[in-house]
């Protein structure tokens, strides 16, 4: 099938060379096709020269000391939270918490409404409302709530195509809906959700909303105003930062209003033996020594993205993304699981191959050195709601090449002859 000429690609020649680990081969050979950037994403030489710079020059503990090393830590550290809050039109920088992961700052906004005062306090006369095609991280923090607080959770279902089911949203989100926590890109489906219709109607009964945005942040422009919501969580490691940083940005009055959840070092005004008054946020929320290096990291991966372009990425994805569709759907037996075109869809496609086990198919995959994930993709209900056990996942970004969709597809015919 012809792939000259699809729209929207970025130079992946010129830009794959800042990716040290994308020039590995493996097994005898074999060029790395890695397919797996929904789990994360590949770090570029941009990001690993300031971490290797940072340890060689600056390391040192933030806001404690008077001493050079101390201030140009604390410089970095501050400097990439603007960097942050520039990226996401955050309309202050004192509203990006730095957290360890996405899953660290979904709980943070499940504590924080847990041990809240009214009128944001979740208890046994509220509801809190997700979705079926969230990341565990998205359920398991809002059911421990609920079991706290005795608020009932209650969830979107899916459609057989793979969208959000909002056609109860009025029953759904009612008076008594405290939060709304919902996923804006599914890590398995690749379905981008209506945010507005979603919002609005939260807005309308006064309800809270807390956007995932893991699967979206690495992807598209991201503009924390024109969602319009009060919580917008991510992470790092899915774009092209390091592990070990992630990023909750919430509205300024609520962070001033809500309690922290972890107490400790640089979360505190004063402290005394019977009580303790709290920094501003987003300090109130960052207790003890935080993870400078991956900060300053994803510093570095924002400036990174910045100067290719959001826009320009999502255009890259988008075409990469069409084009794998229409080609995974030549492969006899395939099922995607998900929308099965490219509109109002992510970068990552799941599918299953037959009746053949996504762990055979990712082993055989893997021998020829393609990397994709394959299990339930720390979203199980998605595959008990389509009655799968697992999916095989392949998922891409602003260094994928068609060519690597070729030789998915060639890995996939290679795995049907093996499974004969
Ligand atoms: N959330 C990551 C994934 O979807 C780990 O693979």
């Amino acid at each position: 099938m012809a792939r000259q000429g699809l729209p929207g690609l970025l130079d992946t020649e010129a830009l794959r060379k800042d990716f040290p680990i994308l020039e590995r081969s493996l097994h005898d050979g074999k060029k790395l096709v890695y397919l797996d950037n929904a789990a994360t994403s590949q770090t570029p030489r941009q990001v690993i020269d300031v971490l290797s710079e940072y340890y060689e020059q600056h390391n040192a503990n933030v806001h404690r000391g008077v001493h050079v090393l101390a201030e140009e830590a604390t410089a970095l550290y501050e400097g990439a939270r603007d960097k942050v809050a520039a990226f996401i039109n955050a309309p202050s920088r004192d509203e990006v918490i730095f957290t360890k992961n996405a899953s660290e700052s979904l709980n943070l906004v499940a504590n924080m409404l847990g041990w809240a005062d009214e009128p944001y306090r979740v208890d046994h006369e509220t509801e809190i409302v997700i979705t079926e095609m969230e990341h565990h991280s998205n359920i398991v923090p809002w059911q421990l709530l609920s079991q706290r607080t005795g608020a009932k959770l209650k969830w979107f279902g899916l459609t057989d195509d793979g969208r959000l089911d909002l056609s109860n949203i009025d029953e759904v989100i009612t008076e008594k809906t405290k939060i709304v926590s919902f996923v804006l890109v599914s890590n398995i489906l690749g379905t981008v959700n209506p945010v507005e219709a979603i919002v609005r109607r939260a807005q309308e009964v006064g309800a809270l909303v807390l956007i995932d945005a893991s699967q979206a942040a690495p992807h598209m422009p991201l503009d924390v105003q024109a969602l319009q919501a009060d919580f917008v969580a991510f992470t790092g490691h899915k774009m092209c930062g390091p592990t070990g940083i992630g990023v909750l940005w919430g509205r300024q009055e609520l962070l001033e209003d809500l309690p922290p959840f972890l107490g400790g070092g640089e979360m505190i005004e004063t402290v005394s033996m019977h009580s303790s008054t709290y920094a501003p946020a987003p300090h109130k929320f960052e207790a003890g020594t935080p993870p400078v290096a991956q900060a300053v990291g994803l510093g570095a991966a924002v400036d990174y993205l910045s100067s290719i372009g959001m826009d320009k990425i999502a255009q890259h994805e988008h075409a990469i993304t069409e084009y794998a569709v229409k080609r995974l759907l030549e492969v006899p037996d395939l099922r995607i699981i998900g929308p099965s075109t490219a509109e109002e869809r992510g970068a990552a496609i799941s599918f299953t191959l037959g009746d053949i086990h996504p762990h055979d198919v990712g082993q055989v995959l893997d021998e020829q050195g393609i990397a994709v994930r394959v299990g339930h993709h720390c979203a199980r209900p998605v595959c008990l709601r389509y009655g799968i056990p697992a999916t095989t996942r392949a998922s891409f970004y602003l260094y994928s090449t068609p060519g690597e969709i070729d030789t998915l597809v060639e890995g996939l015919e290679h795995v049907r002859n093996f499974f004969g």
